[in-house]
């Protein structure tokens, strides 16, 4: 499928999507949203596929929400529209998705770099929510995620200020995994990509559930849910090729059933 403001390709079991509106900042505008969540909801369906890329391009990751598009917006057009609904749609995405951010990650790209799973960064990225100079705050999740990830007070510090957080700061804090040059930053993300496409899909997409389950519920509540994951996990085909093969002292062929 051809998209207008995205590129997607694959590579191996990797699929990539690239966002591609350079001309502002890959800024996100509605359609893009929409675009993005199609390619992902495509590579969740599509057997092949058993990572997700999420890159950006040139500058920037994204440098937020498209500011021209919401500036004229009301209150019920937001309501009406739901536009929030797609950015869940988003957060249930089954396979990981591995982000890899250049550059700008402001705004609504800060909140999408927050739904991926892990992200590689290079060292030109800058993340920040600069909406408090625009009046407003951030609506994908950026005061809730944010905070679950690094506790209340740089959250606060961060979103009072909107001042941007370099990839150091951003290491530090556990918002991304790891810094690269910006020349490596494609290869070295493919490459952790593939080590992850090459581990058992059913265990890889039952993990992802299970930690998302703990950001968003009691420890007694998500070892309930883990439990019963692991549980499950042993009616794969997986598990048996898993076993078998360390016991035949040879690799394992994961099949994803
Ligand atoms: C629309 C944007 C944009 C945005 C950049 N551009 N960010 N257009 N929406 N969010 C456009 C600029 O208008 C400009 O277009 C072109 O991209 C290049 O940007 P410059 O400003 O010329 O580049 P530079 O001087 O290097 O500054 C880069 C920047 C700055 C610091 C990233 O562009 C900036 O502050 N952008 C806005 C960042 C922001 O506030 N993001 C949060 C948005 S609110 P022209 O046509 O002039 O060349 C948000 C709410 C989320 O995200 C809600 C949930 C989705």
């Amino acid at each position: 499928r051809i998209y207008e403001y995205i590129h997607t390709s694959s590579e191996g079991h990797v699929g990539i999507i690239s966002l591609n509106r350079p001309e502002v900042l890959n800024a996100l505008n509605r359609t893009m949203i929409v675009e993005i969540l199609s390619a992902m909801e495509s590579f969740d369906q599509d057997e092949n596929i058993r990572v997700i890329l999420l890159s950006g391009n040139g500058r920037a990751f994204a440098a937020g929400a498209d500011i021209q598009e919401m500036a004229n917006d009301s209150a019920i057009d937001f309501e009406l529209l739901d536009q929030f609904k797609n950015w869940d749609r988003i957060a249930a995405i089954k396979k990981p998705i591995i982000g890899a951010v250049q550059g700008f990650a402001l705004g609504g790209g800060f909140e999408l770099a927050l739904c991926c799973d892990m992200v590689y960064a290079a060292d030109d990225a800058e993340f920040g929510f600069p909406e408090v100079d625009l009046g407003v705050m951030p609506g994908a999740g950026g005061t809730q995620r944010l905070t679950k990830l690094v506790g209340k007070t740089k959250a606060m510090e961060w979103l009072f200020t909107g001042k941007r957080i370099t990839s150091g700061e951003a290491l530090h804090y556990g918002i991304v995994n790891r810094i690269f040059a910006k020349e490596i930053l494609m290869e070295e993300t493919l490459k952790a990509a593939a080590k992850i496409a090459s581990q058992a899909p059913l265990s890889i997409r039952l993990i992802k559930e299970s930690v998302l389950k703990a950001v968003d519920t009691t420890l007694n509540e998500g070892m309930h849910f883990e439990r019963k994951n692991f549980y499950l996990l042993f009616s794969s085909e997986d598990q048996k090729e898993g076993m078998s093969a360390f016991r035949e002292k040879r690799k394992p062929e994961f099949k994803g059933k």
